[in-house]
């Protein structure tokens, strides 16, 4: 898990790069012959009034440059077809609630033509026909498109039968379920609906609805790509998680280009101490590099993306507890000292065939988390200090009530065999070492465990306010996030013919391959039009 960062936005039709010692010079480009630049070359550049130029130039040891990632170059360009194909097997979530029609539509032309749009919306009735047809609108022009609401009756039902009903509530005073409410939640819904009508797309992608600026969408749905490009563990699933390059806020009538979101500030935090307590806690010594580090810059990233396969793997949070809770929950299945607790509990066998007592997908794969610090500024709606701490109080929940197991004193642990690299689970361990070894070494975790929760409930203290006690959430303990099973944990055949057959609020444009039997659907003008036919 490293920090990239984008160099160039638009870095030309992908140059080849061929390495120079530790640089990589473009082939065949002009600036060729600096390879052969030795220091006494750079010396002649400066004169002696330069010596701040020197300094500068004495501190970039690219041995030092955090971006450098095990087995990617420390510089690289992607081509443009490789970007375009990623791109094109990609659906990107937007979910949104309330947002005007104008912003949405904003976000939805920043996102590169091949990525098919998802939007899940929230938003009252009313709004979302709005939203449906500005949508409809933007995709005139063979866009292929879905939209629903989280209020569908149908996609709820087929959610209740078909393997997640955890997901479906009554409606208030009504009769009929709906799909929870929640940012979380509509994101599970997308990537259902994608995962259940367009099979093949191979990535999904998550964009806010309320982002301003759609260069910096562009940006975020090419950085994703580029991700997934640049994985250096080719087959392993990945994540790739964004961080911007500022979250400005206007104070006195000024941009202020602040780095760091208010809850990211304090989620990143804590999740970094959750890593060195494993790390801590770690007697392979496999995670030494994450102690007291702050190797976490992405604890809140709401603009993610996965590969399928992972997306439907993970057990997910409830509303703006999902992106911190990637983090427990990973750290959890595939620290190495817990791959053999997480391998003890799959075996034990739970509710669903296929998963463990816990709901989870067991013997999770490797997965690589890819950070990426991308480069136009993050403008979106301003939220209050109250939701900015339900925020990150809702990340603090994550932590303090989900204990990766190697912390916890629940879950019964064999000490591991020593691991080569950080991360990739372990087979179950065949518990070769005596009992008052395992005791000690599940006492010392459990303290470990213990002492951060009691850290996070200082923090809590520390940061209360008076209007905390009417809402009742920060006053003692964090919130404890609701947890759902993995999506595919859903009977995807089922839920497809439920919601194709009973769909309320479902559109599909410009989706030849997949006919509504009733209204929604527009006619697909692709084919027609284009003589080819969208990827699915
Ligand atoms: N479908 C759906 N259902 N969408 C929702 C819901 C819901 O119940 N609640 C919120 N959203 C949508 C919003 O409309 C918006 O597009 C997006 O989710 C993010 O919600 P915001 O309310 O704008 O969140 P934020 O800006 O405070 O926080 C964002 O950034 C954080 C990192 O700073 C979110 O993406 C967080 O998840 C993220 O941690
Ligand atoms: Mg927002």
């Amino acid at each position: 898990m490293h920090l990239i960062e984008v160099l160039e936005l638009d870095a030309g039709s992908g140059i080849p790069l061929e390495t120079v010692g530790s640089a990589y010079t473009p082939q065949g480009s002009e600036q060729g012959d600096e390879s052969s630049l030795d220091d006494s070359d750079y010396d002649d550049l400066f004169s002696d009034e330069d010596e701040d130029m020197r300094d500068l130039e004495s501190d970039t040891d690219p041995e030092d440059d955090e971006s450098v990632l095990d087995g990617v170059p420390p510089e690289v360009t992607i081509p443009q077809a490789q970007l375009d194909s990623i791109l094109g097997q990609m659906a990107v979530i937007v979910p949104c609630k309330g947002e005007d029609p104008n912003t949405i539509e904003g976000v939805l032309s920043g996102i590169p033509r091949g990525c098919l749009i998802v939007l899940v919306s929230n938003s009252e009735g009313r709004a979302y026909r709005k939203e449906v047809m500005m949508l409809r609108k933007f995709c005139r022009h063979a866009r292929p498109a879905l939209a629903i609401h989280q209020s569908d009756a149908a996609a709820a039902a087929a959610f209740n039968m078909y393997g997640l009903p955890d997901l479906v509530t009554h409606v208030a005073g009504g009769s009929h379920k709906r799909i929870r409410n929640g940012k979380g939640e509509g994101m599970m819904l997308g990537i259902a609906l994608v995962a259940a009508l367009c099979p093949q797309r191979r990535y999904v992608a998550f964009v806010d609805a309320d982002i301003t600026v759609p260069g910096a969408v562009n940006e975020y749905c090419r950085a994703f790509a580029a991700g997934f490009a640049l994985n250096p563990n080719p087959g392993t699933e990945t994540m790739v998680r964004l961080r911007w390059a500022s979250k400005p806020k206007v104070r006195n009538g000024e941009i202020d280009y602040t780095c760091e979101g208010r809850s990211s500030q304090v989620v990143n935090r804590w999740l970094n101490k959750l890593l060195s307590a494993m790390a801590d806690a770690d007697p392979t010594g496999s995670l030494a590099a994450a102690r007291d580090s702050e190797i976490i810059v992405t604890g809140n990233a709401g603009e993610h993306a996965m590969t399928m396969d992972l997306a439907l793997s993970l057990r997910l949070a409830n509303g703006y507890a999902i992106e911190p809770f990637h983090f427990v929950e990973l750290l959890d299945q595939l620290a190495p000292q817990n791959a053999a607790g997480g391998a003890a509990a799959a075996a034990a066998g739970g509710a669903h065939a296929g998963y463990n007592a816990s709901g989870r997908v067991p013997n999770l794969q490797p997965v690589t988390i890819m950070q990426i610090r991308t480069r136009n500024p993050h403008f979106h709606r301003v939220t209050d200090d109250s939701h900015v701490r339900s925020m990150w109080a809702s990340g603090l929940g994550s932590i303090y009530h989900h204990l990766p197991a190697s912390l916890n004193s629940s879950t019964t642990q064999t000490p591991p065999q020593p691991q080569p690299q950080s991360l990739p689970p372990s087979p179950p361990s065949s518990s070769s070492s005596s009992s008052s070894s395992l005791t000690a070494f599940s006492s010392k975790s459990f303290a470990r465990g213990e002492k951060l929760r009691g850290d996070i409930l200082d923090f809590l203290a520390d940061n209360h306010e008076e209007n905390d006690n009417s809402k009742g959430e920060l006053v003692h303990e964090p919130p404890r996030p609701r947890i759902y099973p993995p999506v595919r944990q859903l009977d995807l055949d089922g839920f497809r013919e439920m919601v194709r057959s009973e769909h309320k609020t479902l559109y599909c444009l410009n989706l030849p391959h997949f006919k509504l039997p009733r209204p929604n659907t527009i006619a697909p003008v692709y084919h027609h039009q284009y003589g080819v036919t969208p990827p699915l």
